[in-house]
């Protein structure tokens, strides 16, 4: 039976997509056919995956069967790009008979490079984050040729259910991985070291990652619901000579903002490297 889903490379990204659809029933587990790289992979993930669902290593052969399905998500890093092009380019049957759709989530790498690499296949870029995995996703997609409206549908069906979908012109999937993607890894060395200065300050750990995580999700909310600009909110809680503004001055001295700013850059730059 030709499954629904195939996933080629089935780690964290496609796995926080994969798992929320499973879980909200809007794929049964037999619908989707997952590739990783290694045997041991697959050990893993025994625990985690659903028994009717398969999972088999890229070396067996019936890995094939994830360039069978109708939709396919390429979740390999970037750097197996080319390997995984010739591994399929070995396996895509002509049994398909109508082209697929190939969604890529791989930083960097072009619609061009992409179409070039699978000729028979609609080919469509998206830039997914982990939040994803509770429900509070971004992604960011950009379409390559002659897609219909219902392949659309069938593409934005496997994000919307686990993350805001925003389709952007492809000049800006780099930035915006840059800052969603890479994001949540920015946000969370913050949310650490700011535990580990209540720490420091006197609080258990325990308290202080909790207060650090509450007071991240409070400020993040109520900037949003307020519609308040970060500047705004920053001056409404300095006030003159106050705790807080001796805190700022501190951030300043480190560079703190434009450390960020410069991380920012880094990403967006190193993306396009991928490219
Ligand atoms: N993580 C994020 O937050 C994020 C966000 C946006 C986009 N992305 C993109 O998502 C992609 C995957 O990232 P990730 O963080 O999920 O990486 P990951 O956890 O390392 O997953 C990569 C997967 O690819 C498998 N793989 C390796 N070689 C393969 C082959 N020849 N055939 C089939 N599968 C193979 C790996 O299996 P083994 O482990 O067995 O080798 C693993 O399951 C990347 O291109 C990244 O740019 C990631």
């Amino acid at each position: 039976m030709t499954s629904s889903l195939g996933v080629i490379g089935f780690g964290r990204m496609a796995q926080a997509i994969v798992f929320p659809l499973l879980k909200q029933k809007l794929f049964s587990p037999k619908e989707i056919f997952a590739v990783v790289g290694q045997q041991t992979s697959i050990e893993s993930l025994i625990d985690k995956v659903p028994k009717d669902m398969q999972v088999v290593s890229s070396i067996d052969a019936k890995s094939s069967e994830a360039w069978d399905a109708p939709i396919q998500l390429l979740a390999v890093k970037p750097q197996q790009f080319d390997l995984v092009a010739k591994q399929a380019s070995r396996c895509l049957s002509i049994n398909q008979k109508n082209k697929p759709i190939l969604v890529s989530l791989l930083a960097g790498i072009t619609l061009e490079r992409l179409q070039k690499a699978f000729p028979q296949h609609h080919c469509v870029r998206t830039v997914p984050n982990t939040p994803s995995l509770v429900g509070a996703g971004l992604t960011g997609i950009t379409w390559g040729k002659n897609f219909s409206t219902e392949q659309r549908l069938a593409v934005r069906n496997l994000f919307e259910p686990v993350s805001e979908v925003f389709e952007l012109k492809e000049d800006y999937l780099d930035a915006f991985l840059a800052l969603t993607s890479s994001g949540p890894a920015y946000v969370a060395v913050i949310v650490e070291a700011l535990a580990d200065g209540a720490v420091a300050a006197g609080l258990p750990r325990k308290m202080a990652l909790d207060l650090a995580n509450r007071t991240l999700s409070g400020t993040a909310l109520l900037l949003k619901e307020k519609g308040l600009h970060p500047g705004e909110l920053k001056d409404m809680v300095a006030s003159p000579g106050g705790t807080t503004i001796t805190a700022l001055r501190h951030l300043e001295k480190a560079g703190v903002r434009s450390s960020l700013i410069e991380a920012v850059v880094a990403a967006a730059n190193h993306s396009k490297k991928l490219g």
